[in-house]
């Protein structure tokens, strides 16, 4: 998987600047691998990704990641891919980080937005993600956004469980 060479997504900054909460979506690039990894682990304990799975993930060809930037600060990511399963082609949000400083600024809601229209011209007609059942935050994220329960996972996150949550993108 590492061997591939990810093609860039064109993003137009004026398009995706927003003036009144000065965050700017840009696209990630393996030079923010080492403050994306504290990003990382300042959101997720023992679920983080490792620096190592960070590296290989946005280097992935299949991998749709960006970046939330505050007066030029990142503050979050996002990565997605395109998954195929029973003949369903989705994009799949591997997961959606902003840094605790940052939080209750719109961010996410910024970073998931992009993704979807990402995935939108690229004709994926639904976003799926997992999510720990008692994440009271992200839930009521993907709930606003209007991603829906569609299974519970049973000890997904160790002895935790996880919710399985989709998204109709047309
Ligand atoms: C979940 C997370 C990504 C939200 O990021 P954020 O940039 O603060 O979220 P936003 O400001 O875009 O909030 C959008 C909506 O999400 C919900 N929300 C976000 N944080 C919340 C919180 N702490 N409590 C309750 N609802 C919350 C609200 O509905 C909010 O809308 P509102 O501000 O109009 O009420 C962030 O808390 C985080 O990084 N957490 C750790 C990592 C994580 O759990 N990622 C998700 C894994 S599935």
């Amino acid at each position: 998987m590492c061997q591939w060479k990810k093609p860039k997504i064109t993003l137009s900054p004026s398009l995706f600047h927003d003036r009144h909460m000065d965050i700017e979506i840009a696209d990630v690039n393996i030079q923010l691998l080492d403050r994306l990894c504290e990003i990382e682990n300042q959101c997720f304990d023992q679920e983080a990704f490792t620096k190592q799975q960070l590296a290989c993930l946005i280097s992935d060809y299949n991998t749709i990641g960006l970046t939330a930037l505050v007066n030029g600060e990142i503050a979050g990511f996002a990565l997605a891919r395109v998954n195929i399963r029973r003949n369903v082609t989705f994009g799949h949000i591997l997961t959606i980080d902003v840094a605790p400083a940052y939080r209750r600024k719109g961010i996410a809601q910024k970073l998931l937005h992009e993704i979807e229209t990402i995935l939108r011209e690229r004709d994926i007609k639904e976003c799926r993600l997992e999510v720990r059942e008692n994440n009271a935050a992200a839930l009521n994220l993907y709930q606003k956004l209007g991603y829906t329960k569609i299974g519970k996972l049973e000890k997904y996150y160790g002895t935790a469980h996880g919710l399985y949550l989709k998204k109709s993108l047309q």
